[in-house]
């Protein structure tokens, strides 16, 4: 559909014939437009009558004229959805007011008034999720990006700071708990009724208010800050839940901690809340003092948690705490400057996890997630730089490239700076702009002015999107090893013909025969060719290059399969190790599935790998956690984005034989390390650890290649399991076997976690993700199971984000795969906008396909483009996906 032709221009009929046809496009909002507000609202009281139904909201506001902005008549407040019940200003009636579409306009002739606006909202019909709704009985809000105008009128706007003092009404027998941000002032209990104030003193933008009010329960603990500041930590839950909640003190805590000894922030407040909600559009949120999290991110013990649950709980636990001084004491200026928020503190999490636990291991995760989520992006019709130009909805915007590649940009500036000099950078951003709603460009030049650095040209990371990819070329002459680098960024919607960027690359070149180097050396390539010498060999050195992922690039290279044998089985650095083995098995099975190779060459390539893997095992210099990771197959999505037309049947056939061959020819070893691995007993150790993630995957290759043996195997691992690591890693293995162990492990996996319904959304994704035959099938029917609901996002996102990045399933020759995440899609857009467009991008990805999957995707595209109405999330996704 043609977007440009249907924004309001005054063309008169045709444009009105279009309309009735066509959904009309909503505006879009662009960056170079930013006015400040008109307005200051130096204090907002709101009052709530909270009830599940109905709550009445009274919102008073002291408005006063923005010194700093041009004068306007009329005040824009925003609303969406919103019922005005009545409008007062200065305690009568106002000078004038109009509804403009949802906002109410209303027109101030003095300096500085009071508004008081009372609305009326319905939480238990509210099912998008968005302002006030009701979860289980309780009563929660989200507000970021722009949910505050589903509960009052106001400038919904982040570089509005406002105080906020908060009076909650409430029947006392429903909603015994009653909290708010900052401290509770005030708190009366007629026996019926009861009545809580709260108070925040630091002044805030909207999208960081937050209530609840439930019957809740809490783990309670204290923390004392560097400066001797007493702090009351609360994590909330339903009775019931409370002895799954240590983890996530004690993570709250050790973040705490870790942020004052790491970037000397301090916490700011004398109480911290953290309150867990099973009805969660993303994984938690960072309201000030008082943070909402998705259970999923909360709740956990050996028994109902996997591993990787537990990583998962402390990193966005540090992540929300983090936001309490990048993104709270310091807030965006506007939603293009959300990686400034966003970026900075994924990076902070990041730090976090690393200095917790094994440091490669984890880095390796995060590159993983970058690959497999943000180059995609980045290469598809929904690119955009980390600080996006434009947007029609900014649901849309919480992306992979704003979070995880806004959070490598900012890495990048930490290597090229040294530990030391970028901490004074960060220093002097928190000095300078605490307070503030900042921008990007505020943050790099404080890190520039700190660190003493020059961005000029780095600030193109900003700006241009796309994957950079870098051209390596290593040639050797008389004692000279000669590194030839270029870049090329690759156009990208909206952006062609873009300059070369700063790139920073850890670089070490060894001695072939010595299997050493000597030293790790930075270097930076900001043209778009270079190159750089090194004299002092007399032989070809081997190049390891982009060591630690130093930049979030793609390197291209035509290294010789024994030179990555070597950095496999010698590199110090246990990324490049890691990226070396990816690298081996992804260069053969590209070519295998691109059908380029003779049986002998494919044979030979094959041995390679085998012998690599054998090397891995063997070595007892490595850590298990880290053994893992070098064992570890490359996803099947991942080898689909190195090959343009990918036919994904042909990628799983051969990524399928080549686990058969590594478990047929290596069963030995696996076995043996499966039984060193059994012999660990449970624990939360990296040791432990290690051995869980080595069981698993001795499974998953054992099962290709004997299939009756290994589920045996799995079946056993399956029942004396005194763990969810080892019992959902066994049910993984057997959900892709028929037979009888599969249809008995599922049933009592289901009969056993009945009542948690986070472990239910594991039964139903291991389903959604497995390598049966008959995935679709089996989708299909859970979709009809009584435990699945639309209205809940973790169940949505357990069966079908499980099944869409399943290229197995979804990737169905018939398109079948394709109906069904656009059936879902569509039925789901009235009920959560947000969630729904989330699984556009998995139809986006048409242009990588063959052509016959392509036009199927596509089909599917222009399906849902036409429905007669669609939420402005889903309109944007769509429009832009079809390109
Ligand atoms: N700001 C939240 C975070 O990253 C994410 C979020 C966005 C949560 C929008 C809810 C709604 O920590
Ligand atoms: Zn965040």
């Amino acid at each position: 559909m043609d977007i440009a032709r249907t924004p309001s221009t005054p063309d008169g009929n045709i444009e009105m014939a279009d309309a009735a046809v066509e959904p009309k496009a909503p505006p879009e909002i662009r960056r170079e437009d930013y006015t400040p507000f008109a307005w200051l609202v130096p204090a907002t009281r709101l009052d709530f009558a909270l009830g599940l139904e109905k709550t009445r909201v009274t919102a008073t506001l002291e408005v006063e004229r923005n010194p700093a902005a041009d004068v306007s008549p009329t005040i824009r407040l925003n609303g969406d959805g919103l019922e005005l019940v009545s409008l007062k200003c200065d305690g009568g009636d106002c000078a004038g007011h109009m509804m403009d579409g949802d906002d109410l306009v209303v027109t101030l002739e003095g300096d500085s008034h009071t508004l008081e606006i009372v609305t009326e909202l319905h939480p238990s019909a509210n099912s998008q999720l968005m302002g006030l709704y009701a979860s289980g009985g309780m009563l929660c809000t989200q507000c970021e990006a722009e949910g505050f105008r589903r509960i009052t009128f106001f400038p919904d706007r982040p570089d509005v700071l406002s105080t906020y003092t908060v009076t909650m009404r409430a029947p006392k027998k429903d909603f015994p708990v009653l909290l708010s941000n900052g401290n509770r002032v005030r708190m009366d209990d007629d026996g019926e009724l009861l009545t809580a104030e709260w108070h925040d003193p630091w002044p805030k933008p909207s999208y960081l208010f937050a209530l609840v009010a439930g019957d809740l329960v809490a783990r309670t603990d204290h923390f004392t800050t560097m400066s001797g500041r007493e702090v009351e930590l609360n994590v909330w839950v339903r009775d019931g839940d409370l002895e799954r909640t240590e983890h996530a003190m004690e993570s709250l805590k050790r973040s705490m901690k870790w942020d004052e000894e790491t970037f000397g922030r301090e916490y700011d407040l004398d109480l911290f809340n953290i309150v867990a909600v099973s009805d969660f559009n993303m994984g938690a949120m960072e309201n000030k003092g008082l943070n909402v999290f998705n259970t999923k991110y909360v709740l956990a013990d050996p028994e109902t948690a996997t591993d990787g649950d537990y990583d998962g709980i402390e990193g966005v636990i540090g992540h929300e705490y983090f936001h309490n001084w990048s993104g709270n004491r310091i807030t965006c200026r506007d939603w293009f400057q959300l990686s400034l928020k966003e970026g900075f503190t994924v990076l902070r999490d990041q730090l976090f996890s690393q200095d917790m636990s094994s440091a490669p291991v984890k880095r390796i995760e995060d590159v993983r997630v970058l690959r497999g989520a943000q180059f995609p992006e980045d290469s598809g019709p929904l690119a955009h730089p980390i600080r996006p130009d434009s947007y029609r909805e900014i649901s849309n915007f919480y992306t992979a490239t704003v979070y995880n590649k806004g959070a490598e940009v900012i890495r990048m500036m930490k290597t090229l700076a040294g530990d030391e000099a970028f901490r004074q950078g960060t220093d002097t951003y928190f000095d300078r702009h605490d307070g503030e709603a900042a921008t990007c460009e505020d943050f790099v030049r404080s890190i520039e002015d700190g660190a003493g650095l020059d961005l000029t040209q780095f600030r193109l990371w900003y700006s241009q999107a796309g994957t950079p990819k870098v051209s390596v070329n290593l040639t050797h002459h008389g004692d000279e090893a000669i590194l030839e680098l270029s870049q090329n960024v690759p156009d990208t919607p909206g952006q062609s013909g873009k300059k070369p960027m700063p790139i920073p690359l850890k670089i070490a070149l060894f001695d072939r025969d010595k299997g050493t180097h000597a030293g790790e050396q930075l270097i930076v390539l900001d043209k778009a060719s270079d190159t750089f010498r090194f004299p002092g060999f007399a032989t070809k050195p081997v190049l390891s290059i982009n060591r630690g992922f130093s930049a979030p690039v793609s390197i291209q290279r035509d290294i010789p399969g024994d030179e990555l044998v070597f950095l496999a089985a010698t590199d110090d650095d246990p990324f490049a190790r890691y990226e070396a083995m990816q690298d081996l098995m992804v260069a053969y099975l590209v070519s295998a599935s691109k059908g380029d190779l003779d049986e002998e060459t494919r044979a030979a390539k094959q041995a390679d790998i085998v012998r690599a893997i054998g090397r891995v095992i063997d070595d007892e210099a490595i850590e298990d956690l880290m053994r893992g990771e070098l064992m570890s197959m490359p996803s099947q999505t991942y080898i689909m984005e190195q090959i343009d037309e990918a036919d994904p049947a042909r990628i799983f056939e051969r990524r399928e034989e080549l686990k058969a061959v590594i478990g047929r020819e290596l069963a030995d070893g696996l076995r043996q390390l499966y039984q060193r691995s059994e012999k660990l007993p449970y624990s939360r150790s990296a040791e432990a650890k290690g051995a869980r993630k080595l069981k698993t995957l001795v499974l998953s290759y054992l099962v290709a290649s004997d299939p009756q043996g290994a589920s045996a195997l799995a079946a056993k691992q399956y029942e004396n399991a005194n763990n969810m690591t080892d019992r959902q890693g066994a049910l993984m293995v057997l959900t892709g076997v028929d037979g009888a162990e599969r249809t008995e492990a599922l049933l009592d996996f289901y009969n056993r976690y009945r009542g948690n319904p986070l472990v239910i959304d594991k039964w139903f994704s291991l389903q959604a993700m497995s390598l049966h035959p008959e995935v679709i099938e089996h989708v299909k029917a859970l979709a009809e199971h009584e435990d699945f609901t639309l209205k809940n996002p973790n169940r949505v996102r357990s069966l079908y984000m499980a099944f869409a990045a399943n290229p197995h399933g979804f990737h169905t020759e018939s398109g079948e795969g394709y109906r069904m995440i656009a059936d879902l899609i569509l039925e789901l857009d009235p009920i959560n906008a947000q969630t729904a467009a989330r699984f556009v991008p998995a139809l986006g990805r048409w242009r990588k396909m063959e052509p016959g999957r392509s036009a199927l995707m596509r089909e599917q595209l222009e399906r849902i483009a036409a429905a007669p109405k669609l939420s402005r999330d889903t309109f944007e996704q769509v429009t832009r996906s079809l390109g």
